[in-house]
Parts: C-alpha cells; structure tokens; sequence
C-alpha cells in the first residue's frame, strides 16, 4: 500500500507516519527528514538546501523528487510507502504519478489531515525529537514519560528544527495555501481523497487513519 499523508507545518504527519512505519511494516518516506540529513552532512543538495528550508520556502521539484526517486528505488519500499511532505507541488504530484508507474506501484489513498491553523503554531513551536533516534515530542501534547529521557532509546539530548519558530511557520504555512493545498484537486478526482480530523488526540487520529487502511474503500 502506497499513501500521501497531507496538511499543513504541525498537522501531524510525521508523527503519523513513524507510527504506522512501527505497526504495519511500511517505510515512512519524508522529503523533510530526508533534506534536513542533507543538511547535516553538508551534502551539495544539503548546501543548497539549507538557506530555503531556513526560510520555510520550498526547496526545487527536481531535487525533492530526485531524491524520493532514488528511495523509491531500495527494495524496502516496495511493500508500501507512507509519502510525509511529499508530493508539495503540481510538478511533484505529476512527478510522483510517474515515479510509481515506472515501477509497476500505485496510490492507494491521499489522507489529509484537516486542522485549524491558528493551533498549529503551537503544535510547531512546542516540537522537539530525540537528537540520537529521532523519535518527535511536544512540550505539553507528547512528553517523554520520563522527564529528558528519551522513550525509545534512552538518550537525554533533544534538538529543535531552526525552521520552527513563529515566523517562519508562517511563510511555510503560507507555501502549504499557495501550492501545496492546491493539489488535492488532482487527487480527488482519481477518488483517492479521505479525510481526517488531525485536532483530534493524536491516538485518535491514528484510529481514524487506520480504519481508512482498514477498510480497503
Ligand atoms: P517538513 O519537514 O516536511 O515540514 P512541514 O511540512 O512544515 O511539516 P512538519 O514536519 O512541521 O509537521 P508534521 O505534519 O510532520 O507535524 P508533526 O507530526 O511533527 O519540511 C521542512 C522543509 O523542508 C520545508 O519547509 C521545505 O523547505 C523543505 N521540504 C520538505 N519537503 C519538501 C518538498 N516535498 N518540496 C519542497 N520542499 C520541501 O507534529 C508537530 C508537533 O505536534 C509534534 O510536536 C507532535 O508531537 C505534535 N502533534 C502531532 N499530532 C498532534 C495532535 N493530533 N494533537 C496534539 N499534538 C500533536
Ligand atoms: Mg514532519
């Protein structure tokens, strides 16, 4: 199975995708995660890409679905990928279509998780992960069960993104609007399109994701 997780900075996509990555054995495939590792080995896409996603804009169609085209090209993948962050743009969405065909995938369905911007500062500003696995937490919504120790492996360092601050979630926020939202379209009409409340708790939008999953419709 093949889905797009879609909405907006803080929607809960990533915390949504790692989830059903741990249960169902699907690979979470986030342009995000994968630019900011970029970033941090000081790759040329890394370098390029830095100063963007500092700014919340989007970084090039050729350089997102390059990569994700060579993701999608390990053996991993082929039992069922979880699309987090991509496709963001028509020229990503007509990419992705061609990306699947080549190898004989398709779509199964484009959740979008439908929240109230203005809660989504906070969900952004409040995030924080773990610096050693990565596992994602929030200040007062996904707090470690024991206070600066890491759920998962234990470690007791924590990082933030430099992108989620007030500011810049706004001009992403904006993106999302101008480019990203502007796609569902293109989905809906090939019927794929289901929708999810992402305000609800985060167990409860896991449920409402897994029974679209579960239903096969
Ligand atoms: P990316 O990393 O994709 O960031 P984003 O889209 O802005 O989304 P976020 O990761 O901020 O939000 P999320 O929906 O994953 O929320 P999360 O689950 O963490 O992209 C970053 C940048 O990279 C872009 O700005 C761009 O520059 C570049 N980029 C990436 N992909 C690109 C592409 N395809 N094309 C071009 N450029 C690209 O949740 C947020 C917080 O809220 C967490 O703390 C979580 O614990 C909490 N939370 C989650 N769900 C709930 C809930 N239901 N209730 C309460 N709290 C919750
Ligand atoms: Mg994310």
């Amino acid at each position: 199975m093949n889905i797009i997780l879609l909405g907006p900075p803080g929607a809960g996509k990533g915390t949504q995708a790692s989830r059903l990555e741990a249960e169902r054995g699907m690979v979470q495939l986030s342009t995000g995660d994968m630019l900011r590792a970029a970033v941090k080995l000081g790759t040329p896409i890394g370098m390029r890409a830095k100063a963007v996603m500092d700014a919340g804009e989007l970084v090039s169609d050729e350089i997102v679905s390059g990569i994700i085209g060579e993701r999608l090209d390990m053996p991993d993948t082929e039992s069922g990928a979880i699309f987090d962050g991509y496709p963001r743009t028509a020229a990503q969405a007509q990419a992705l279509d061609g990306l699947l065909a080549e190898r004989d995938r398709q779509l199964d369905y484009v959740i979008e998780l439908v929240v109230d911007e203005e809660a989504l500062v906070d969900r952004v500003t409040g995030r924080f992960t773990c610096a050693r696995c990565g596992a994602g937490y929030h200040d007062r919504y996904k707090q470690p069960k024991v206070e600066g120790v890491c759920d998962v492996c234990g470690s007791t360092e924590f990082k933030r993104r430099p992108d989620d601050n007030a500011e810049t979630v706004r001009t992403r926020m904006a993106e999302y609007r101008a480019k990203t939202a502007p796609i569902l379209p293109f989905y809906e009409e090939k019927g794929l399109v289901r929708r999810v409340d992402g305000m609800a708790d985060i167990d409860a939008v896991g449920a409402a994701i897994d029974a679209i999953l579960d239903s096969g419709s």
